[in-house]
C-alpha cells in the first residue's frame, strides 16, 4: 500500500496523511493510534467508508440515526470495507435561531472539509431534516469523493378525533383554527402532543421530503429509498445497501460531479414540480447545482412548470402523507410516470442510468396517490417564478398550494418592516387592512439580520381570520415552510436589506400580481421611488455572523456563500 498522501493509488487509512515531514512515520503513527480503537491489522488494511452522523439531541427528526448507522456499518463490513463514523453539525429545523438556513452553509462547509481532511475512500452522508440534506448534497458535490446520500425517512402519521395528523401541514391548519377562535387552548395543546409522534422527517411533501425526492432523482440516494418511513425495517435495509453501494462507487470512481449535471438538475426540477414540492427546494437546488458550476435558470423553471403537471396527491398540495407515497410505489413510481419528461441517460450511484433503473421493478402504483400523466392532480407544475419591477431577480410562487381566485389582481400594500414590526401590529384591531389588501413584509431576506426565515407565510390578521378570511396575497423576501399553503409570493430578489425595490414599498402603494403573466409589479413611478431612502443595516463585527454577512448570495444563487460556489463572483 502506498504511503504517499498525494498518490491516488493510496487507499483507506493511507489517504491524506498528517504532515510530519516523514510519510512512513505518519502512517505508522496513524495505524498505531487506530489500533488503540481495537481494530485488527486486516480491518485497517480495508478501504474506508466514512459515515456522516448527524444524530443530535437537538434534532428529533434524526432520532433513528443510531440504528440506521449500524445498518450502514453492517453493509460496509459485509462488502469488505472499514466503516468509520464521524459527527458533523446537525440542523434540527425548529431548534435554531434565527433560522436553520443561516447554518446550512456552515454545515456544508464542516461536512465538505471533514470528508476532505479525514482518510476515506467513499462516504455515506446520513441526514434528513430540512437543511441537512441540502447541506450534505452541497458538501458531497464539492468534496469530490464517491458518495451516497442516505435519508432519515419520514415520520408516520398519528390520529386525533378520527382525523389523521402529520407534521407539519396539520400543525398550521390547527394553528389557523386556533387563531380564528374555532378551537380552544386545551384542544390545541392536545393537538400539539399528537403532531409529531415518531422519529423521522415531516410527514408531508415539505422541504425534507422534497429534498429526499431530489436526492433520489439526482442519483445520489439509492433507488427506492427516499420515501421509506424512518421506522420501517426497509430503512435499515436501505442503510445496509447504501454502505455496500458507497464501496462499489469508490471502486468505480463514481463521484457526485458525474451525477449532478445540467440534465439531472433539470430532472430534479421536473420532479420538484410534479410532486408539488417545497419552494425551499428551488433555493437548495440552485446551491447544489452552483457547487458544480451549473446555474439554475428560473425562466427554464417556468417552461418546465408549464409542461409538468402535479401528479402526486400529497399534503400540502393534496390529501395524502409520505407513508402513503411509500406504499404507492415511492419516488420510483413518480419517476416512471414522468419518464417522457426526464433525461433517462443520467447516471445514478449504482452505475446504472435512470432509464435502466426505471425499466426494473414490478411497476406497482397506487393511482390514488400517484396519478397518471394524462390524468394529473393538477394540470400544471407546483411552482412558478415571477418577475417584474418588484422582483427583477425573480420571486417564487407555489401555485399548487394557493387560492386561484387571488392569482390575477391588484391590491393596496399593507407593509410590515421586518419580523418584529409584523409581530407587533398584525393582530392590532386598529390595523388598516381589508381582505383585498396585499400583506407585504420586507427586511426578511438572505442579507437581513434575520437571515431569510420561513416567515413568508404571514398570518392572516386576527380580525380578518375571525371574520372567516382564509387566504390573502402575501409578499416578502422571506421563505416559507414546505408544509405551508396560501397565496404567498416568496424569495423576492434582490432582497430589501440589499437595497432591492422591495425596500421602497410603503403602505398604500399599489401592487399587481399576475400568475398568468408571471409578473409581480410595484405600481409606483420611478421618480417617486428615487426619492425614497434606502434603509441602513449594521454589519456584524465578528465570527460566523461576519462571514455570513460578507459572503451570502441572493436567492437566485441559492443563498450559498459566494466563495463556496464553483464559479464565485469575486474569486
Ligand atoms: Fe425536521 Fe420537518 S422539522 S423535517
Amino acid at each position: 500500500m502506498s504511503t504517499d498522501s498525494n498518490d491516488p493509488s493510496g487507499q483507506g487509512l493511507a489517504r491524506g496523511l498528517t504532515n510530519y515531514g516523514d510519510r512512513d512515520f505518519a502512517l505508522y503513527l496513524r495505524r498505531s493510534f487506530a489500533r488503540s480503537m481495537g481494530y485488527s491489522e486486516a480491518m485497517l488494511a480495508r478501504p474506508v467508508v466514512g459515515i456522516v452522523d448527524t444524530s443530535s439531541g437537538y434534532n428529533n427528526c434524526h432520532r433513528n440515526l443510531p440504528e440506521v448507522i449500524e445498518a450502514v456499518k453492517r453493509g460496509v463490513i459485509a462488502a469488505g470495507g472499514l466503516p468509520i463514523v464521524f459527527p458533523t453539525i446537525s440542523l434540527g429545523e425548529v431548534f435554531l435561531t434565527p433560522t436553520s438556513l443561516k447554518y446550512r452553509n456552515l454545515m456544508a462547509l464542516d461536512t465538505e472539509e471533514m470528508i476532505r481532511a479525514q482518510p476515506m475512500d467513499a462516504v455515506v452522508a446520513v441526514g434528513g431534516c430540512d437543511k441537512t440534506v441540502p447541506a450534505q448534497l452541497m458538501a458531497l458535490a464539492s468534496a469530490g469523493k464517491p458518495a451516497v446520500q442516505l435519508l432519515a425517512g419520514p415520520m408516520l402519521t398519528s390520529g386525533y378525533r378520527g382525523e389523521r395528523l402529520g407534521a407539519c401541514t396539520d400543525c398550521r391548519r390547527f394553528w389557523a383554527r386556533y387563531r380564528a377562535g374555532e378551537i380552544d387552548k386545551a384542544e390545541i395543546q392536545t393537538v400539539e402532543s399528537r403532531l409529531a409522534t415518531t422519529a423521522g422527517t415531516c410527514a408531508v411533501m415539505g422541504t425534507a421530503s422534497t429534498m429526499a425526492a431530489i436526492a433520489e432523482t439526482l442519483g445520489l440516494a439509492l433507488p427506492g429509498t427516499a420515501a421509506i418511513p424512518a421506522v420501517h425495517a426497509d430503512r435499515l435495509r436501505a442503510g445496509e445497501a447504501s454502505g455496500i453501494a458507497a464501496l462499489e462507487a469508490a471502486k468505480n470512481g463514481l463521484t457526485p460531479d458525474k451525477l449532478i449535471t445540467p440534465k439531472s438538475v433539470e430532472n430534479a426540477l421536473t420532479v420538484l414540480l410534479a410532486v408539488g414540492g417545497s419552494t425551499n427546494a428551488v433555493l437548495h437546488l440552485a446551491a447544489i447545482a452552483g457547487r458544480v458550476g451549473i446555474a439554475l435558470d428560473l425562466d427554464r423553471l417556468n417552461l418546465l412548470s408549464d409542461r409538468t403537471p402535479v401528479i402526486v396527491d400529497l399534503k400540502p398540495t393534496g390529501q395524502h402523507y409520505m407513508e402513503d407515497l411509500f406504499a404507492a410505489g415511492g419516488v420510483g413510481a413518480v419517476l416512471r410516470e414522468l419518464k417522457p419528461l426526464l433525461h433517462l441517460d443520467c447516471l445514478t450511484i449504482t452505475g446504472e442510468t435512470l432509464g435502466e433503473r426505471l425499466d426494473k421493478g414490478d411497476g406497482w402504483v397506487d393511482r390514488k396517490v400517484v396519478r397518471p400523466l394524462n390524468d394529473p392532480y393538477l394540470p400544471y407544475g407546483g411552482l412558478v417564478a415571477l418577475f417584474g419591477s418588484l422582483a427583477p431577480g425573480g420571486a417564487i410562487f407555489k401555485r399548487s398550494a394557493a387560492d386561484t381566485k387571488l392569482f390575477e389582481r391588484e391590491g393596496r400594500a399593507v407593509v410590515f418592516d421586518g419580523l418584529e414590526d409584523l409581530a407587533r401590529r398584525i393582530d392590532d384591531p386598529a390595523l388598516d387592512v381589508t381582505p383585498d389588501d396585499f400583506l407585504v413584509m420586507k427586511g426578511a431576506g438572505p442579507t437581513s439580520a434575520s437571515c431569510m426565515p420561513e416567515a413568508g407565510y404571514l398570518p392572516i390578521p386576527t380580525k380578518l381570520a375571525r371574520a372567516g378570511v382564509k387566504d390573502m396575497v402575501r409578499i416578502s423576501d422571506a421563505r416559507m415552510s414546505g408544509t405551508a399553503f396560501g397565496t404567498v409570493v416568496l424569495h423576492v430578489t434582490p432582497d430589501a436589506a440589499s437595497g432591492g425595490p422591495l425596500a421602497k414599498v410603503r403602505s398604500g402603494d399599489r401592487i399587481r400580481l399576475s400568475v398568468a403573466d408571471r409578473r409581480i409589479d410595484l405600481l409606483v413611478a420611478d421618480e417617486e421611488l428615487v426619492r425614497r431612502p434606502l434603509p441602513r443595516q449594521a454589519r456584524p463585527s465578528r465570527g460566523y455572523d461576519r462571514l455570513y454577512a460578507r459572503e451570502i448570495t441572493q436567492a437566485d444563487k441559492g443563498c450559498d456563500f459566494d466563495f463556496l460556489r464553483a464559479n464565485p463572483d469575486f474569486p
